[in-house]
Formats: structure tokens, C-alpha cells, sequence
């Protein structure tokens, strides 16, 4: 049996006599010094770390309907993968060939496109097939967009060549080849150029395809072809997917970590995410394979990471290379770290520091300008920065991560970066990224850990016993791991209630985020995650529900409290809010209802109205199914409180109470 006590001694003079009235079925009493100036914790601590795994960006969260849009693909990130993979050349009528070339592109970065040739006149098609087929809404609009350039009109080798323009097509059809939307070009241009139009499909269908039509004998060069719904998230144009940006709006983070995980640090060098490469017109962004066995167009870039979190209030948290690859690089089970070359370090490190400009300088500095130009004169506000991501904490590292840590400490010190202590809670990495962190006085670390709920419940006092003079603790990667990797209420609980503790000690705890957080059907690499989707909807988990709840009840101070003798399966914080409202959430981890006495010394009011929100299920092993009502429903009521009252946690919950404060 444990005892918490977050009491300071000073403060017990001001617990008021409890209500001897009160019938005695509880067998544990909550005492909340509700009058306490409380401990101030991070104003961050809740957010989300988005990684691009699992299709997560393309045929994800980024909005973009065409795969492969501008014959990128390569066999680097996947074997079978091709230029041409997610395109195929359908005849109908006409004699056509379909080619990849790259004598001329449209610009050296993306510099594949497709040829599109009719040999004998008839309609040859050029067909997408989208992420799994495109989804479309009836009545809608779609924004169709594309580059071409007209390589030859007429016979191309007997002398026949013409100037005219060459007609071009672009319908939306329903797999089966109904026509649902179209649209009609002509290309005159021997350079590249632009067209664009908008397709407002006749019907719904989950799964249609973009045809490209050409008729007339010629040969067309087109690249980046693009169709995007109007309505992304807040109208941004090369947006985001509406619903699943709401999805994560929905949990109010504080923070966004982007774009990931060891998606960063990436498989080899030449594979380092690099935030310039993704800025600028979508054309001209470097593309490369994900280690993750896909492909990043990098449409969903520094820009429109950093523009999300503005529209929703979080915090930018990018991530950059440590100047160490990731150790599994090239499937070496942890060996494979390669270092950058020193002779490289000046270079990158000045990368990393056009990042802060580009983020926060004025519009009138060479990086703030580029922003500016892409449409933020106004500085993002940059204040955290993580440099690597579970890197083998080895000497190379090491050597690497404090040139790049002090050359930002010295330029912007008011940045806040944030040191990497290997992938586990505990280790030789976990150890020795500790102690680089006390001797070059970092301010943050990241800890990550992906454990059984029981590990969770154990490690709820794992922070209390933090030296705060040492750096604040960012949890960046945590999730419980039931069995099968389920979702499970066990699992959701496990995180609420190790929340709990993360809001206690949030005095060193200054970040948090659960991970990963998207996972597409059907392309899942990793499980359990916070959120899944296909093509049409969003599948929340508990674990989101839990997310989603303390995300919606911030706390902004700890208010000392004691629970004599609390069992090791109950968990709980008691707070007030930056408006003043205090709020207490209760994690009952236990099989059984657990009645609680709550005393609020110092709470004058002999009754107040307070708000409920319950997650709970009698059995701990259910877990949402997609399509399907709520595994454990979200109860909201209005209960009445008085200083001294009891309160039921049902079996297996999450109880969130919060009494509004009255000036
Ligand atoms: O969250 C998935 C992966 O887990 C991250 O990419 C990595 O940092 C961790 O190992």
C-alpha cells in the first residue's frame, strides 16, 4: 500500500472539520487543500506527437488524393515500386504508350515526369488510382491541378508534325468507368505549364479513379498532377484532410512533435530529414523514400506542420537529426548509426539554425522572407526544438549533438532544446544521454517508453523523485502496450492514470505525448495507435478518449492532497485550471466500483455545481471497433459538491470532476 502526500506541512492549519454527518461507506477519503496557492506546472504538458508512419501524410492526414503524383516512386522505399506504381496506360480505342523521362524537368528536385504518347489517334487513358481509390462526395469540389508541356503534335517521326494544341481530358469515373465529373484542356505549350480546374463529382463513391484522356496523335509530358478537396482543414490550401485534422484538433494539444520519430534521424544519412528540402512550391520539394517502407512527397511539409499548429493553437515541436542516422539504418539491428563527417558539421549546423530563423526571424531575413513568401510574414513563435530521436548514445553522437547544442545555445538561448535519452525508460542510452544532458546543462530531455499497462500503474511515483535542478523531462513517446498491442480501456487507463502523475510532477515534466498517433487501415506498421482511419472515416481509440480529456481539462496548478493508504490501482491528480476552476480526475484501475470520500478543506460553498465526465466499462479488456458505437461511452453529468462528499468511481474509469470557480 502506498500513501501519496503532495501536502506541504504549513498548509495542514487550513483543513476545515470534515462533515461528521456523512454515511462512512468509504473506505478511502481524498483530501484536497482546495485553498492552496498550488504548484505551478508546465503550461504545455499535454500534446501530440505526429510521425509520418503508417500512412499517416500521404494518403493520410495531407489531403492529396493522387498517389505518386509527380513519378516519384522508387524502388528505395519499396521494392516492387516504380515510377509509374499507383499509374497504369488503359487504351481505349487508340494505340498509346506510357513512359517515365527526365531529360527536362520541371524542376531538378522532382525530376521524373510521365509521357503520355498516342501513336494511333483514339483514346488512350492515363489512370490514378489514389490511395487505395480517391474518395469523392457528390456536389463537392475537387481543385484538379497539373504541369504539362506539349512534346510533339501529329506523327512524330514522318513529317506530319503540327502546333496544334493537343486536347486533353481529366474525368473522375467510378472503378466500374461511370463518369461522375470532367474536365476539358488543351495544351499549347512546349514548356511546362500549369492547368488547373474544378471537378464537382455527380455522385459519392469511395473509391474512384482520375483519368487522363488524350485522343489526338502526339505526345504530352505532364508531372505533378494534383486533386485536392476544397475543403481541407481551415481552407488551407495544400491542407490538410478535414476530418482527421479536427480528429486531432479535438484533443486540444499544446504541442505538435513533428515529423517524427526515427523517421527523423532516417535509414542512412542521405536519408536525414531535412526541413529545407520540404518548404517552397510543392514541385520543387525534395522527395525521398520513409523508412518506413512508403514515400514522402514532403506536400505536408515545415510550412503546413508549422501553419496546423497555429490553426490550432499548439505549439510547433520540430525535430532535426542529431547529425547521427538512425542505428537500425540498413536493417542492422542497432549497429548501423552512421555519423555525418565533421567537415560537414558547420554546414548542417547552420541548417538548423536557418530553421529558427525561418521560423521566427522577421520577414525581412533571408529565411523569414521565404516564409513570408509562402504567406506568414508573422514569425511562428518557435520556442522547442528536439536534436535526434532514440539515438545510440555513442561518441560520435555525442560529439555531434553538443556542436549543434551549442551553437544554439549560444545564438538563441531562447530556444529550448531538447536532448534524446535513447528509446527506453531505462539503460545504458537512457543513462548516458542523462549524463550528456547534466554536463552541457540541456534544458530538456526526451524519454520514451512503450509498456505494459502494469508498468505504468508500478511507475507512478517514477517522477516524483526527480532532482529538479537537473533538465525538464519531456515524455515524447509513451503508450501502453496490452496484450495483442490492443486498445484496450486496460491500456487507455494505464496512460490516464500515469497523466495523472505526469500532471502532478508536471513541475519537471514539461511535455508529454502519446505515440504514434495516425494509423491508416490496411498500412499499419506499428500498433496499438491513437487514431485510425480509411479513406472516408476516423476510428478513435480510448486511448484517444483519454488524450482528448485531459487535453480539455488543462490544469495550470497542483493542489496538495493525500489519500491515506491508497491502493496501487487507483491514480489521481487534484488541480485548478488557469481560469480557476478546480479539477480533480480519478483513474480507478480496479474491477470493482471504488466509493471515495473527497474533502475540500478551505471550500466555503456548502453546495456547488460540478461537472462529470466518465469513461468507463465494467470489463477492462473491451476496445473500440471501426464503425461501432464507443467501446466505454463518455458520460457527462452535473452532480452537486459540497466540502465534504462521496463519489463512486465505477469499475475500471476515468472520473474527471470539475467545479467551476466562482470569484
Ligand atoms: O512511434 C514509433 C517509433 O517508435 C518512433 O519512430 C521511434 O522514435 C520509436 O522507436
Amino acid at each position: 500500500m502506498s500513501s501519496f502526500s503532495y501536502r506541504p506541512l504549513c498548509l495542514a492549519l487550513l483543513t476545515l472539520a470534515p462533515d461528521a454527518a456523512l454515511p462512512a461507506r468509504a473506505a478511502f477519503t481524498l483530501t484536497v487543500d482546495a485553498n492552496a496557492p498550488g504548484k505551478p506546472i508546465s503550461p504545455d504538458l499535454v500534446g501530440v506527437f505526429f510521425e509520418d508512419i503508417n500512412y499517416s501524410a500521404d494518403g493520410g492526414l495531407y489531403a492529396e488524393l493522387i498517389q505518386n503524383r509527380s513519378f516519384e516512386y522508387s524502388p528505395l522505399a519499396r521494392r516492387e515500386w516504380t515510377n509509374l506504381t499507383a499509374w497504369e496506360l488503359a487504351p481505349r480505342g487508340g494505340r498509346g504508350e506510357l513512359d517515365v523521362d527526365g531529360a527536362f524537368p520541371l524542376h531538378p528536385n522532382n525530376p521524373h515526369y510521365a509521357v503520355l504518347s498516342v501513336r494511333e489517334a483514339g483514346e488512350v487513358a492515363l489512370v490514378n488510382e489514389g490511395f487505395d481509390g480517391i474518395a469523392l462526395r457528390a456536389r463537392e469540389d475537387y481543385h484538379l491541378s497539373f504541369f504539362a508541356r506539349r512534346l510533339y503534335a501529329g506523327g512524330r517521326w514522318d513529317g506530319q508534325k503540327s502546333s496544334a494544341p493537343l486536347p486533353l481530358v481529366a474525368r473522375l469515373e467510378t472503378r466500374e468507368g461511370a463518369l461522375l465529373a470532367e474536365a476539358t484542356f488543351a495544351i499549347a505549350e512546349d514548356s511546362w505549364t500549369k492547368l488547373s480546374a474544378v471537378l464537382t463529382p455527380n455522385a459519392d463513391t469511395p473509391a474512384a479513379r482520375l483519368v487522363l484522356i488524350a485522343r489526338e496523335r502526339g505526345g504530352l509530358a505532364l508531372d505533378d498532377i494534383s486533386l485536392f478537396p476544397a475543403k481541407t482543414f481551415r481552407d488551407r490550401p495544400n491542407g490538410l484532410r478535414a476530418d482527421l485534422a479536427q480528429a486531432i484538433a479535438d484533443l486540444r494539444p499544446r504541442f505538435i512533435r513533428f515529423p517524427g520519430g526515427c523517421l527523423v534521424h532516417g535509414d542512412g544519412i542521405p536519408n536525414f530529414y531535412r526541413w529545407q528540402d520540404t518548404i517552397g512550391p510543392v514541385e520543387q520539394r525534395r522527395q525521398q523514400a520513409n523508412l518506413w517502407g512508403y514515400h514522402q512527397t514532403v506536400g505536408l511539409g515545415y510550412f503546413e506542420y508549422f501553419q496546423f499548429c497555429e490553426d490550432i493553437g499548439a505549439r510547433p515541436l520540430p525535430v532535426v537529426p542529431a547529425g547521427v542516422s538512425c542505428q537500425n539504418s540498413g536493417h542492422t539491428g542497432g549497429t548501423g548509426q552512421q555519423c555525418l563527417p565533421l567537415a560537414e558539421m558547420d554546414t548542417y549546423i547552420q541548417d538548423v539554425l536557418d530553421l529558427i530563423e525561418w521560423a521566427n526571424g522577421p520577414a525581412t531575413s533571408t529565411w523569414g522572407a521565404k516564409r513570408a513568401a509562402a504567406g506568414h510574414p508573422a514569425p511562428f513563435g518557435l520556442k522547442y526544438l528536439g536534436v535526434g530521436n532514440e539515438d545510440h548514445i555513442t561518441p560520435g553522437f555525442r560529439e555531434r549533438f553538443e556542436l549543434i547544442q551549442r551553437a544554439i545555445q549560444a545564438r538563441h538561448p531562447e530556444i529550448v532544446v531538447i536532448g534524446t535519452v535513447g528509446p527506453a525508460p531505462d539503460g545504458e542510452d537512457f543513462d548516458r544521454g542523462w549524463r550528456i544532458a547534466d554536463e552541457l546543462r540541456v534544458p530538456m530531455v526526451d524519454e520514451h517508453y512503450y509498456k505494459a499497462p502494469g508498468w505504468f500503474w508500478d511507475n507512478l511515483a517514477r517522477y516524483d523523485g526527480y532532482d529538479r535542478s537537473r533538465a525538464k523531462v519531456y515524455v515524447g513517446e509513451y503508450a501502453a502496450h496490452d496484450d495483442k498491442r490492443r486498445s484496450t480501456l486496460r491500456a487507455a487507463l494505464a496512460e490516464a492514470a500515469h497523466l495523472t502523475a505526469l500532471e502532478r510532477n508536471g513541475d519537471v515534466v514539461s511535455l508529454a505525448s502519446y505515440a504514434p498517433l495516425l494509423a491508416k487501415r490496411g498500412h499499419t506498421q506499428w500498433s496499438p495507435d491513437l487514431i485510425y482511419f480509411d479513406n472516408t472515416n476516423v476510428y478513435p481509440t480510448l486511448s484517444y478518449e483519454v488524450q482528448r480529456l485531459f487535453g480539455n481539462n488543462a490544469v495550470a496548478t497542483i493542489l496538495p492532497s493525500t489519500l491515506r493508504d491508497a491502493p496501487t490501482d487507483l491514480a489521481f491528480s487534484t488541480a485548478r485550471d488557469s481560469t480557476g476552476d478546480l479539477i480533480l480526475k480519478l483513474v480507478n484501475g480496479a474491477s470493482a466500483p471504488r466509493p471515495l470520500r473527497i474533502e475540500l478543506t478551505g471550500f466555503t460553498r456548502t453546495s456547488a455545481p460540478a461537472t462529470l465526465a466518465v469513461l468507463a466499462n465494467p470489463d477492462a479488456n473491451v476496445a473500440n471497433e471501426d464503425a461501432r458505437p464507443p467501446a466505454a461511452a463518455i458520460r457527462t453529468e452535473t452532480i452537486s459538491v459540497s466540502p465534504a462528499f462521496e463519489h463512486e468511481l465505477p469499475a475500471h474509469s476515468l472520473t474527471i470532476l470539475r467545479i467551476p470557480h466562482t470569484p
